[in-house]
């Protein structure tokens, strides 16, 4: 009965139609660009939050590998059948080796398997892969002969399920390596690892280290492949590294100092995870950098996905909602001279001594840096004098490289006010904004660049996402409410790529067991990954960006909400095609004409890339990672009449790629 009630008043409301004047044609010209839009466009934010990194992309599975966490054996269960007072001791040589001071002793007496060892806990446990072979690595000193270490893969349960043996052969009481890899015989997300001793004598071990062999690109010690194909999968023209807060750290000893993470891994001084701490609502004591993913690895990542490196670097700053440490100004040249040595390490030759550090650490040709951010979310005249000294400086040397200058938290309000005002009568390069707001405040936003000066600074809209309840709020959902707005809030920053060169998504990644931060671009756990409703937003803006700006008008004017539509095009030198993008923000389906004007001729059919869903609150998930992503189909295309005709679904966001001679 309902069906039929609904069948009749849709004929009604059709047939209501068909009598209604029909509406304005949009219109598209392609003879018409209006502005280019850069290859960065669309680009990727990397923050070490919600175990983005250690317990994320960087692909260690041992947790507090160096002892080297607040407690040092945070991580770490010691297994005996006896209690012999001090057999495994840990020990500080601070005085030696200030960046990895700790190691343990383990004292052996006729001990055998099973007697005495150490089980790690992984990142909220260990993902382990059925038939996968696993690399095996240790730093021990032992005096002692015949000392062997029994190595073991453990499912949740504790039962074994791969093994192997290492039998450290020096006795020469001097540091070494030993190696081993060994299968796992069952998949399982919360695996564990474990140690046992077997013999008499001392050894001393630092740097345990467990990889999988499936990284990406197969490198050793190498980053974890599903999460890092979702990145290459976006296509990014950037990516902005480390962070977020991470750069300004809680006081200045807790900044983000690149080149402490370079050069050997037990060299690479761990600190504290300023997420760690951030929340007391989600604390996260087990969060440190060990920086096994540093700087070499970064830009390495960005040549490999073929996106700009966009370093941002400590401007003298810390965090402004906790400390707000300033290093005094006469005290500012090292971090000064840290970015203008940065530029030296991604881009000189190896003559150079930071060009040789990169040369020495596997990469001699460039990684070809353009540009580079000046402090996080910082703001206030502290940070407009620190940044005019940074500028003078690193301009002196490198007159080429951009800088990224932010304008603080927010897009609006007297702190913006000010720093947008003194940013511009710098000429800044780039201007960072932030908005972490309501669906709604997005919609309302699309034209907000319509307005901004052309010939002024121009926009990296460096951190957003909509917020489907407050910002900070541990009820934020990535749901289809809040990637459409994104969908049709970015129409805006395509219509204005003439101001807005780069944007990014912020957060990025998100451990489901381990987050601070949420909404976030992509989820994970130990085995898997899935892309949430706004990934899916971000890989149809970044794998349909086109070459130029089209107009797109109806009645003269931008589609920036009127009757919930919202609209841009673009044109695609490389494979000569016009590209739509459309949201649709109603219950109602909508039907529009688009004219395509100023092309010679028109394929007959062209690509509907459509993403859509009925329930706004519609969200991804493990179970049902897709349940929010793209369908594609074909459309016609009226050659003739030049036009396309078009019915937009309910809550839906399309991309529509015509192929057209000019
Ligand atoms: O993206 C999470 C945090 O939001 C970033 O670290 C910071 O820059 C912003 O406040």
């Amino acid at each position: 009965m309902n069906r039929i009630i609904k069948t009749v008043s849709l004929i009604l409301a059709t047939s209501w139609c068909s009598y209604a004047q029909a509406p304005t044609p949009i219109k598209v010209n392609a003879a018409q660009p209006v502005a280019d839009i850069q290859p960065t466009m669309w680009g990727i934010f990397f923050e070490d939050i919600n175990l983005g990194a250690d317990g994320g992309i960087y692909a260690e599975l041992i947790k507090n590998r160096s002892f080297e966490f607040a407690k040092p054996m945070m991580g770490w269960k010691i297994e005996r059948k006896t209690f012999h007072e001090g057999e495994i001791l840990v020990q500080n040589r601070q005085e030696k080796q200030s960046s990895n001071p700790r190691f343990v002793t383990v004292t052996l007496n006729n001990t055998a398997k099973g007697d005495l060892g150490l089980t790690n806990e992984g990142f909220r446990g260990m993902g382990l892969k059925k038939d996968l072979k696993y690399d095996f690595s240790v730093a021990y000193r032992t005096a002692s002969k015949g000392i062997k270490l029994h190595l073991e893969l453990l499912d949740a349960n504790n039962a074994v399920i791969g093994s192997g043996v290492v039998a450290p052969s020096e006795s020469d009481n001097q540091w070494h390596k030993a190696t081993a890899s060994f299968q796992s015989t069952a998949t399982e997300a919360k695996g564990k690892f474990r140690l046992w001793f077997e013999g008499t004598g001392n050894i001393d071990l630092d740097m345990i280290s467990l990889f999988p062999t499936d990284t990406w690109k197969g490198r050793p010690g190498g980053m974890r492949a599903d999460m890092i194909q979702k990145l290459a999968d976006l296509k990014p023209g950037f990516i902005r590294f480390p962070g977020g807060c991470i750069v300004e750290g809680i006081d200045l000893n807790n900044r983000y100092q690149w080149k402490k993470t370079l050069g050997s891994l037990e060299e690479r001084q761990l600190i504290m995870n300023r997420w760690n701490v951030e929340f007391a609502h989600r604390p996260a004591p087990d969060y440190f950098q060990t920086f096994g993913l540093g700087f070499f690895e970064y830009f390495q990542l960005a040549e490999d996905i073929g996106a700009e490196p966009l370093p941002i670097l400590n401007c003298g700053m810390a965090c402004q909602f906790n400390t707000a440490e300033v290093v005094p100004l006469d005290q500012l040249d090292p971090y000064i001279q840290d970015a203008i040595d940065l530029i030296e390490f991604a881009n000189s030759d190896a003559t150079t001594p930071w060009g040789k550090v990169r040369a020495s650490m596997g990469h001699p040709a460039p990684f070809n840096l353009k540009m580079m951010g000046i402090g996080n979310e910082n703001w206030g005249p502290q940070y407009v004098e620190r940044l005019k000294a940074f500028t003078k400086a690193i301009k002196a040397k490198y007159p080429n490289i951009r800088l990224v200058n932010s304008s603080g938290t927010d897009p609006n309000g007297e702190r913006f006010d000010y720093l947008n005002k003194e940013l511009r009568a710098m000429n800044a390069d780039f201007i960072d904004e932030h908005y972490y707001r309501t669906p709604d405040w997005f919609l309302k936003n699309a034209a907000r660049y319509d307005s901004y000066d052309r010939n002024g600074s121009k926009i990296f809209a460096g951190e957003y996402a909509a917020q489907s309840d407050k910002t900070v709020s541990v009820d934020n959902r990535n749901n289809w409410k809040c990637a459409l707005s994104e969908a049709a809030f970015m129409t805006g920053l395509e219509r204005n790529a003439a101001v807005v060169q780069m944007a990014s998504y912020a957060p990025l990644f998100a451990h489901a067991e381990g987050w601070q931060w949420t909404p976030d671009l992509i989820w994970v756990d130990n085995l898997r990954s899935y892309g949430t409703p706004n990934y899916y937003v971000q890989k149809l803006y970044s794998t349909n960006r086109g070459s130029k700006v089209l107009p797109m008008l109806q009645n003269g004017q931008a589609l920036t909400g009127q009757d919930s539509l919202y609209a841009s095009a673009s044109w695609d030198n490389e494979s000569s095609e016009i590209i739509l993008k459309i949201a649709n923000t109603s219950a109602q389906s909508i039907s529009r004409d688009v004219a395509l004007e100023g092309v010679k001729k028109l394929d007959p059919t062209g690509k509907w890339i459509l993403l859509k869903n009925d329930n706004l609150g519609a969200v991804n998930s493990f179970e049902n990672a897709i349940a929010v992503s793209p369908v594609e189909q074909s459309i016609a295309i009226d050659t003739k009449k030049k036009k396309v005709a078009l019915n937009l679904a309910p809550y839906s966001f399309s991309v529509i790629r015509i192929k057209a001679v000019k």
